[in-house]
């Protein structure tokens, strides 16, 4: 069948509105249309969805011309029906066939051809829009003659190009061969033929940007509160400031006031109450300097059993009048450590003061030393095991949160101040409790 007597058969039904090629309807379609269609899917779907949906397009309508040439026309041999699916290329105006070469066994498993296009529709298209690309554009040519090859042989072959002008190649050349000699470029293409699940993967991308749409909320919502908190945090450093001063005034006259003056009730109780009151004061802004400055750390060579002795001294009255008993195992010749005498007691006194205030009638409060030189790195830990109320898992998650607090007259800023400084000391704070049962707090600072 010699390609003019091909393109002779072609027919126009004007009755019918048809275009016929033995019994194959076509269309005259334009290259611009289909290169806008083109460029839709690519700007909408990406490069891989849009080759795979053009290759498969060319592959079935390849496979069905074959099929049906077949049948309307009659063909001397394989090699004349393989050599019409070029000269169609010419017929449909997809692109100028040249240097064509069949070789197709009689058995029909070995098959090999190659060839070249010159001014593919895809190249001319693909350039309109896209420019030079990195990968070849003749999807749908390469789809076509696969579909028509393969059905022409019986088994599926693939035509994949060489070259490709829509990459800056001379020419668009190409070669086909049976997929399994394609290796896993075959295999990739091979995969196209499969429908796509194109719902499936715009679905699969739209939960990718809304997920990333909400992080970046998130973030800039984090990066908001982030901004109020360093203000709010200078606003209290600067209040706390400006009170403290005062306060001390207060403090000090109302200390002298009772140390100087035989005072009678009920005025006794009211300075009494004053100083108590202004000593809370005191401790509160200084929690709020701590929490909210960058507070300076004087390192000294401190030992850490002495520190604890000491600040356990100033809750000797309160401990033996609440009915607690103290159970210390301190580790002895503890390497001593480097750091803040000052701060390292504020940390002390939040804790003990805690577990005070978790046993109201009394209980057990045990303090273990000890040092941890493996694994490493060494380190000193620090074990306050109170037999208290415990906390419930719910307020275990927040005790860290800075002004969170489950008593009624407290500030909420023990645990982050604590947690604050233990971290200027390389140190770092666990808690675990059980309701009922009592807390148990480890303190741990790397040596
Ligand atoms: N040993 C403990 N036993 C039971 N609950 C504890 C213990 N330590 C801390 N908590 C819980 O953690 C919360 C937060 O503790 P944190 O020391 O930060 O603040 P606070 O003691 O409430 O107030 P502040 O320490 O500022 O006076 C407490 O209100 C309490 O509910
Ligand atoms: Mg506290």
């Amino acid at each position: 069948m010699k390609p003019e007597d091909l393109a002779a058969s072609m027919k126009i039904d004007f009755q019918a509105g048809h275009i016929h090629l033995g019994k194959n309807r076509f269309l005259l379609f334009s290259t611009d249309g289909l290169g806008f269609l083109r460029k839709d899917l690519i700007n909408t779907l990406g490069d891989e969805i849009t080759k795979g949906v053009l290759f498969r397009l060319g592959y079935q309508a390849g496979y069905i011309e074959a099929i049906n040439l077949a049948k309307d026309f009659s063909w001397e041999n394989d090699q004349e029906r393989l050599q019409a699916v070029c000269d169609l290329h010419t017929i449909k105006g997809l692109a100028q066939p040249v240097d064509i070469k069949i070789e197709v066994a009689p058995d029909k498993k070995h098959l090999y051809m190659e060839g070249k296009w010159l001014d593919s529709f895809e190249v001319e298209q693909h350039l309109k829009h896209f420019g030079l690309e990195k990968h070849s554009v003749c999807w749908t040519l390469e789809g076509l003659v696969s579909g028509y090859v393969s059905a022409v042989i019986g088994h599926t072959a693939l035509c994949l190009e060489t070259a490709c002008r829509g990459k800056g190649d001379p020419a668009c050349s190409w070669q086909v061969k049976p997929a399994a000699e394609w290796g896993r470029t075959g295999k990739e293409m091979s995969d196209f033929l499969r429908s796509i699940d194109i719902r499936g993967r715009i679905d699969l991308l739209e939960q990718i940007v809304d997920e990333k749409t909400r992080a970046l909320k998130e973030t800039h919502e984090y990066l908001l509160r982030a901004e109020k908190l360093v203000a709010i945090g200078q606003i209290s450093a600067k209040i706390a400031h400006e009170i403290r001063n005062p306060l001390t005034v207060v403090g000090g006259f109302a200390n002298l006031i009772q140390r100087r003056t035989r005072l009678k009730m009920p005025e006794k109780k009211y300075v009494e109450i004053i100083i108590s009151e202004v000593g809370r004061l005191e401790r509160f802004l200084n929690d709020v300097l701590t929490y909210s400055t960058e507070f300076p750390i004087e390192r000294r060579q401190l030992n850490i059993n002495k520190l604890i002795i000491e600040v356990l001294l100033l809750y000797e009255d309160t401990l033996a009048r609440s009915g607690i008993a103290v159970h210390q195992y301190l580790e002895e010749d503890m390497p001593l450590i480097l750091g803040d005498k000052k701060k390292l007691e504020e940390v002390f006194i939040h804790l003990f003061s805690n577990a005070v205030n978790a046993m109201p009638k009394g209980g057990h409060l045990r303090i273990i030393t000890s040092h941890m030189p493996d694994p490493p790195p060494s380190r000193l830990r620090i074990e306050i095991a109170d037999s208290g109320v415990g906390i419930p898992a719910d307020v275990l998650d927040k005790i860290f949160e800075p002004f969170f607090t489950t008593k009624t007259i407290s500030s909420g800023l023990g645990l982050t101040v604590s947690r604050e400084i233990l971290k200027r000391h390389n140190g770092t704070i666990k808690i675990l409790s059980e309701v009922g049962k009592g807390t148990t707090v480890i303190v741990e600072l790397i040596l």
